[in-house]
């Protein structure tokens, strides 16, 4: 399992994967969304970023992250926002490998913290129980 940054070739995987993520979110995007996130994934001035999970050549899964300033730390915050791995290459360890990578990028560079919100009842969990504790935090949206 190889992770690393998405490439403009990723873009046909990617924008398949996606779909499979809004579809499981049961959300439809505006192309123009969809058109945007990838450009700005690949933007090394945008703070959004793409890590992909590789295998046998294959791209099986994405992780999309926004490093962002935070008050409590002067060193930058990771918000990983959108985490998805094609269904038929479930379970093989291409989640754990992307979030381990992005922790290790973390870790080098010197970011403050990985955060990430899910659903409370999300059966993802039982991979990320294995990261950390969830918190009691809850989250206020207002949707403008
Ligand atoms: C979450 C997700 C990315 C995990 O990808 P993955 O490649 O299957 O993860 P891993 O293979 O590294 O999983 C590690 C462990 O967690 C378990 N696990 C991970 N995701 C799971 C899920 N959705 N349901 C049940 N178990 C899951 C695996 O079975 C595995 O356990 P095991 O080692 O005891 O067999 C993938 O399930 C997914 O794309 N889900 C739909 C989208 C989603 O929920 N995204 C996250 C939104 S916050």
């Amino acid at each position: 399992m190889l992770v690393r940054p998405a490439c403009p070739e990723d873009h046909t995987p990617w924008s398949d994967l996606w779909q499979g993520y809004l579809d499981f979110y049961h959300c439809e995007l505006p192309e123009s969304v969809t058109e945007s996130t990838w450009e700005r994934a690949l933007n090394p001035a945008s703070p959004v970023f793409c890590r992909v999970a590789e295998k046998e050549g294959q791209v099986i899964g994405f992780a999309l992250c926004i490093l962002h300033e935070g008050t409590w730390s002067t060193a930058p915050v990771c918000y990983l926002e959108d985490l998805f791995v094609d269904p038929a290459a479930r379970g093989a360890g291409a989640g754990q490998a992307l979030i381990d990578a992005i922790l290790e990028e973390g870790k080098r560079e010197g970011w403050s913290n990985v955060y990430w919100v899910t659903r409370q009842d999300n059966p993802a969990r039982k991979l990320y129980d294995r990261f950390a504790q969830a918190d009691d935090y809850v989250r206020y949206r207002i949707s403008l």
